[in-house]
Parts: structure tokens; sequence; C-alpha cells
């Protein structure tokens, strides 16, 4: 008999397969009544799986008394309850390492696109206005720029389009070779690019505000790829305004798939609708990942990317 497997959002065609090859599948996000389906299949619903969009709430982990793991696409757990989770004996795992490489590239794509004014150019040819106006004003380079990674991933990159590089992280870490800030608002103002890449959730919830902002400066770009409730967005959006941070990249925003209007006319600002992992080699094998830690769990093996 194949065991009963909760999905709570849909998922990629190739991970839906085969979720409904191995698995008794309860779709909740088809159910026409949500409750009465939870009520119907908790006594043998032993396992979740979900996405970072939909995550797993007290609420749902609270349905499935016999819920023993949640696994998850996608690295960053905040739609997660994992603390409930936890004190409920729930294993949550995630999907880290098969992302970081794509999520790393459009950061920088992101910092170039802003500091080259890639689409705002873009707009400049289609729009006729080279052969109206000839060359547009100079852009602004990266290289020898100091950059700021508040996390530590994709300081390897910027030093192949060498960046100086420093970070800032709650605690030193002796696998990074860069300048440890333990203050986030002296790493703004000695930096001229912040690029934000920590988990979400409530520990990071807008640690960039105003004071970082500021010290980040009229020259200074953001790039966020990492969860909109890590920027103060209305503050993000006045220190662009009033010319006191130079530009920003976002792929991120505090209300998805929302963003302040206020941004679209920006030439400064480029938008992305969530895209850090969305390439077809990094979906799929953050798909597989979510489906091998299912399959080891059923198959009473170790987990493979189990959060401690
Ligand atoms: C996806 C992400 O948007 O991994 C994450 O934390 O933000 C992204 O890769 C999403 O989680 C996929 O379900």
């Amino acid at each position: 008999m194949k065991p009963d497997v909760l999905v709570n959002g849909m998922q990629m065609p190739h991970v839906m397969e085969a979720l409904e090859k191995s698995y008794t599948l309860y779709k909740l996000y088809e159910a026409k009544d949500r409750d009465a389906l939870l009520k119907e299949v908790a006594p043998r619903v032993r396992a979740i799986a979900t996405g970072g969009h939909h995550g797993a709430s007290a609420e749902l982990i609270d349905a499935l008394p016999n819920l023993k793991i949640i696994s998850s696409v996608g690295v960053g757990t905040d739609a997660i309850d994992v603390a409930h989770a936890k004190k409920r004996g729930v294993a949550v795992c995630n999907t880290p390492g098969v992302l970081d490489d794509d999520v790393a590239n459009l950061a920088i794509a992101l910092l170039i696109a802003v500091t080259r004014k890639l689409v705002a150019y873009d707009r400049y040819v289609r729009n006729g206005r080279w052969v109206k106006e000839g060359d547009p004003p100079l852009t602004r380079s990266i290289a020898g720029r100091k950059v700021g990674i508040l996390g530590k991933a994709i300081a390897d990159k910027l030093e192949a389009f060498h960046c100086e590089v420093a970070y800032h992280t709650r605690n030193p870490r002796a696998d990074l070779p860069y300048p440890h800030y333990p203050d986030l608002a002296k790493l703004a103002a000695d930096a001229s690019v912040l690029i934000v890449i920590v988990p979400g959730g409530r520990e990071t919830e807008k640690l960039v505000d105003r004071r970082i902002l500021d010290a980040l400066g009229p020259e200074g770009v953001l790039i966020n790829i990492a969860r909109g409730s890590v920027v103060d967005e209305k503050a993000l959006v006045e220190a662009l305004q009033d010319g006191r941070l130079g530009g920003a990249g976002l792929d991120v925003f505090a209300n998805e798939p929302n963003v302040p209007p206020e941004l679209f006319a920006m030439e400064n600002v480029v938008l992305q609708p969530h895209q850090g992992s969305a390439t077809v080699e990094t979906r799929r094998a953050m798909g597989d990942l979510m489906l091998a830690n299912l399959a080891a769990f059923f198959a009473g093996k170790e987990l493979l990317s189990p959060l401690p």
C-alpha cells in the first residue's frame, strides 16, 4: 500500500508525477472543504510535501496528529512553523545547497543591471531615444567596489568581478576569508553595495531599515534576493524617492506578488518576480531533493537535508 502524503500547494509537474507514483496524495489546495479533508485523512497522514510559499502553519501541523515529516521545496523555511514542528517532534526538510548558484547568479545579474542601467538602456534603444538623443549618460562600474553581504553566499562570484567583499553575520565564520562586520550599519557605511541573502522570518524582519539605507547612501545599491521581510519596504521606497539611496535590484517583496507601484517608474531600480532559484535546472534539483527526503523517511533511512 502506498503511504499517504498531504500536498498543500501545487508542485512542479515532475514532482507531482513522482508524488502520484509513490504515494496516495491528498491535495489540500483542491479540496472544497479543507477542514473535512483534513479530518478524514488526519489518522493516516505522516508526511506533508510543501514549498517555500505554502509552508506549514501550526494549525496545519496540529490537524495531523501522526505527522512525522514536512518536506519542502525551497531553502527558506519562514512559511513553516519550525518551532511548532520541533515541539511536536516533526522533522522539517528543506533544499539547501542546490539553489545557491542560481540565486547568487541572479544577485550579480541584478547588481550589474542596476549599475549598468541594463533595463533602462534597453528601453532607451527600443523607444528610439538613441537615434534621437544620442548616447545616454555613463553608468557605473562594479570593479573595485566594496560589496557588503548580509549573509554568506555569493562572495566568490563577486571576487571574479574584482569587487572587494565584506560581510555581516551574527558571528564571524571561520570559512570566510573576508572582513566580518558585527555591525550592519558600519558595513553599509563602508560599502557601496549591500546584498541581502539571509533567511526571512522574525529574526531578520526589517533588519535593513532607514538607518541602514541611509548608511549605504546616495551612491549605494541594495540588492535583495532573500525575503522582502528583511527590508523595511516603505523606508526603501522613500529612500529611493528622496535620492538617499542610489538604486536597488529586487527579486523579493514584502507582500508578493504585490510590489510597491512607486518603484515602477524608477529607472535606477530593477525588479524581478521572485526568480532566484527559478531555472529549470535548479527547480528540478530542488524538487528531487524534496522527493528524496520523503523517500528516505518512508524507507526508514536517514533524511538527506533535515533542519538541525
Ligand atoms: C522559491 C525560495 O521561491 O528557496 C527559497 O527559499 O525563495 C525559492 O527558491 C520557493 O521557495 C520554491 O518553493
